[in-house]
C-alpha cells in the first residue's frame, strides 16, 4: 500500500456539481421536500417516526448480519427479560437513533461527541477512537482488503475535526444532499472506531438531514436501499478511495434519497389512511370507548401495554385493560403474553409496516 496517498481532508478538490449530479439532485430534493411536507401535516407525527425507525433499526442491523424479525423486535421493545441478542442489538440501534436526534435538536450541531455517544449506545460499550493499528475493511466475498483506514491516532482525530467542521460549516455553497454523500464516504473511510462504523454512519446520515432542515423528524433511512444495492455500495465507496470518483458515489446516494423518500411517502400515506379508517371503525363499533387519544395510543407502536393506555388516557388500570379487551374482540388488536406482561399487538399496523419493509 506504500505510495498511495492517504485520506484527503474535506472538501474534495474536484467539481462535485456535475451535470449528471445536478439532474438527479433536483429529483431527490423534490421527493424529500414532499415527504417533509406530508409528514409535517400528519396529526400524530410519532406514529410514522416510530414505525419507520423500527424498520430502519432492523435493516441497518441486517447489513451487519444481525438478523431479527418484527415479532422478536416488539417483544424486545416491550422490555421483557429474555430477549434474543439480535433483537437487543436492534433495539439499541433504535435507542441510539433517538438519542442522536435529541442531541442534534438540542445542540443544533452534529459533532464528534455526538458520534461517540451514538456509537456507545449501538455497541453497548465505551466508544474509544482507534489507537491500535490493524483495522482493515475486507471484501466479505473475496477476503481481499479493500480499504485500510488511517492508523495513526492523531491523524484520525485531525480527519474527524475536519469532518466536523465540514458538517457544521455555515453559509456553505455546496448543496446539502451532495454533502451528505461526501460526509458518509468520509466518515466510513476514516473508520474511527474498531467496529460499528457502518451503523453509526447511517445514523449520522439522517441526523445531518435534520441539521440541515431537510427533514423535521428522523424518517428517511437509506439502509433498505443499501441492502438492495449492496455490491454497488461497497464498489462505489472503493472507487472514491482509488480513483477519486465522486460523481458515481454522489449519484448513488442521491438516487437512494429519491427512492427512499418516495417509498417512505407511500408508507406515510398508508399509515395515515389506516389510522383514519380504524378511527371510523371504532366510532361505529365501539362508540362507548372511542376517543382520538385511544387511537393515537394504539398506533404509537406495534404493541400496546395496559400501562400505555392507562397513562395516555388517564384512566384506571382496570378501564385500560377493559378497552384493550374490547379492541381485541373486534379483531383490531391481538393479545400476547410476553414474559410476565401482556401486550396487545396492532395487527394491521404490523402487517403494513412489514409489507413496506419488503419493498424497494
Ligand atoms: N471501500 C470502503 N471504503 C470506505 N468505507 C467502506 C468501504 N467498504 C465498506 N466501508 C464501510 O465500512 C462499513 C463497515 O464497517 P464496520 O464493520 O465498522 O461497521 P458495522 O456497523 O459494524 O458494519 P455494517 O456497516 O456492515 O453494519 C460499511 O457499512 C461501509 O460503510
Ligand atoms: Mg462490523
Amino acid at each position: 500500500m506504500a505510495g498511495l496517498p492517504g485520506l484527503q481532508l474535506l472538501p474534495p478538490e474536484v467539481e462535485l456539481e456535475t451535470k449528471a449530479v445536478l439532474k438527479q439532485l433536483s429529483r431527490s430534493h423534490r421527493y424529500l421536500a414532499e415527504l417533509k411536507g406530508y409528514a409535517g401535516l400528519l396529526p400524530n407525527k410519532d406514529i410514522l417516526v416510530n414505525a419507520v425507525t423500527v424498520n430502519e433499526a432492523k435493516d441497518s442491523s441486517e447489513i451487519e448480519n444481525i438478523v431479527t424479525t418484527h415479532d422478536q423486535l416488539y417483544k424486545a421493545m416491550a422490555g421483557t427479560s429474555q430477549v434474543d441478542p439480535a433483537a437487543r442489538e436492534v433495539v439499541n440501534y433504535r435507542r441510539a437513533l433517538w438519542r442522536g436526534y435529541q442531541l442534534v435538536q438540542e445542540k443544533r450541531s452534529l459533532t464528534i461527541n455526538i458520534f461517540k455517544e451514538i456509537h456507545k449506545i449501538i455497541l453497548e460499550n465505551d466508544s474509544r477512537i482507534r489507537r491500535v493499528p490493524g483495522t482493515k475493511i475486507i471484501n466479505q466475498a473475496s477476503g481481499e482488503v479493500v480499504h485500510t483506514p488511517p492508523e495513526d491516532y492523531d491523524e484520525i482525530v485531525r480527519l474527524l475535526d475536519n469532518l466536523e467542521k465540514y458538517i457544521n460549516a455555515a453559509g456553505e455553497e455546496t448543496d446539502p444532499l451532495i454533502k451528505l454523500a461526501v460526509i458518509h464516504y468520509q466518515f466510513e473511510a476514516i473508520h474511527p472506531f474498531y467496529d460499528g462504523n457502518g451503523r453509526t454512519g447511517r445514523i449520522i446520515n439522517v441526523l445531518y438531514l435534520i441539521l440541515k432542515e431537510l427533514l423535521d423528524s428522523p424518517i428517511l433511512y437509506l439502509s433498505r436501499y443499501i441492502i438492495a444495492n449492496k455490491a454497488e455500495y461497497y464498489r462505489l465507496l472503493q472507487q472514491v478511495s482509488e480513483d477519486n470518483n465522486w460523481e458515481a458515489w454522489i449519484d448513488y446516494i442521491l438516487k437512494a434519497v429519491e427512492v427512499t423518500a418516495r417509498n417512505t411517502l407511500k408508507l406515510a400515506r398508508y399509515i395515515n389512511e389506516l389510522v383514519e379508517e380504524k378511527a371510523e371503525e371504532l366510532k361505529r363499533e365501539l362508540a362507548n370507548i372511542y376517543s382520538r387519544e385511544l387511537i393515537e395510543v394504539i398506533f404509537n407502536e406495534f404493541y400496546t401495554r395496559i400501562s400505555d393506555v392507562q397513562e395516555g388516557l388517564e384512566v384506571t388500570r382496570k378501564t385500560a385493560s377493559n378497552y384493550l379487551s374490547q379492541l381485541e374482540e373486534i379483531g383490531l388488536m391481538k393479545s400476547e403474553q410476553v414474559g410476565r406482561q401482556k401486550i396487545y399487538i396492532n395487527r394491521e399496523l404490523l402487517k403494513l409496516v412489514k409489507a413496506n419493509n419488503r419493498q424497494l
